[in-house]
């Protein structure tokens, strides 16, 4: 049994993890932590992380990058693991979640998903075989509300790409501007956004004569619950470090 702080429990992610673990054996949401109490959910909401002195085995966060300090520092006193889901964090606070996690075990990903994180690996291992001889394009596609573009998931893609490539390799967002032929060197990311779209992501690998796409689709905000609550579970039983979604599909 996991037995889980749920940071953010009143949120949209917060419902659907707390839907979720009613509906597991193995997990067990102990208290939520929260601005607002949803006086619905079946565990008690803290708007303080000092409400709560008990037992648990990690907390799990989908709130706000303004949380992020305290949390932090709720998880170091009480040695408690973290899996931190919510985006949108500072270069500051990424390195404050580094130096944490040499002293208690950390996990951190903007994309919970594992479809996502699969396709990664595998659009790694393409890129590997094809490099020099294919183009690459990113496309990805979000719901009419999203404000930021391109996604951090589609920037995770295009950096863990190039991370296993030898030549370097230039981000091209807008081909509008310019008026020139695409470059070797380059990795095009392009945006689509339109009603509910949750999460699209392609990697195109454009040859001559062939093209292999690698493409995901999130079609519910459940993908991104069931991969943090299993990260919950992968980090309870580590020793303190920095991991990440590429760890956990590496165990699977
Ligand atoms: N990593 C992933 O796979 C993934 C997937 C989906 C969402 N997210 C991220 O998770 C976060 C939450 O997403 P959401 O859609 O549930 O948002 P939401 O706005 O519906 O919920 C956020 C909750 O956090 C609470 N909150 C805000 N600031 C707080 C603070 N300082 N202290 C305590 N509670 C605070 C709010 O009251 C709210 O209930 C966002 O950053 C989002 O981008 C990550």
């Amino acid at each position: 049994m996991t037995e889980i702080i749920l940071s953010g429990a009143s949120g949209k992610m917060g419902k659907v993890i707390a839907r979720l673990a009613e509906d597991m054996d193995d997990i067990r949401l102990v208290c939520g932590f929260d601005l607002m109490n949803s006086h619905d959910s079946a565990f008690p909401i803290y708007s303080k992380t000092e409400g709560f002195t008990g037992h648990a085995d990690v907390l799990v966060d989908f709130s706000h990058p303004s949380a992020l300090e305290g949390l932090i520092k709720y998880c170091l006193v009480r040695r408690i693991p973290a899996v931190i889901a919510t985006t949108g964090l500072s270069m500051v606070q990424i390195a404050l979640l580094r130096k944490a996690a040499t002293e208690i075990p950390i996990f951190y990903s903007a994309n919970m998903s594992l479809g996502v994180n699969l396709i990664i690996e595998l659009a790694q291992k393409a890129a590997r075989v094809l490099e020099n001889n294919f183009d690459i394009e990113i496309i990805e596609g979000h719901h009419n509300q999203k404000i930021d573009a391109p996604s951090g998931t589609a920037l995770a893609i295009a950096d863990a790409i190039t991370s296993v490539l030898n030549q370097p390799k230039e981000y091209v967002y807008d081909r509008h501007s310019v008026r020139k032929k695409r470059g070797k060197s380059e990795i095009g990311i392009h945006s689509i956004r339109g009603g509910t779209i949750v999460g699209d992501h392609s990697v195109i690998f454009a040859g001559t004569d062939e093209v292999i796409e690698i493409k995901h689709s999130a079609t519910s905000k459940e993908v991104f619950a069931v991969g943090a609550l299993r990260a919950a579970t992968f980090l309870s039983k580590k020793p303190s470090g920095f991991y990440n979604m590429q760890d956990l599909v590496k165990e699977l």
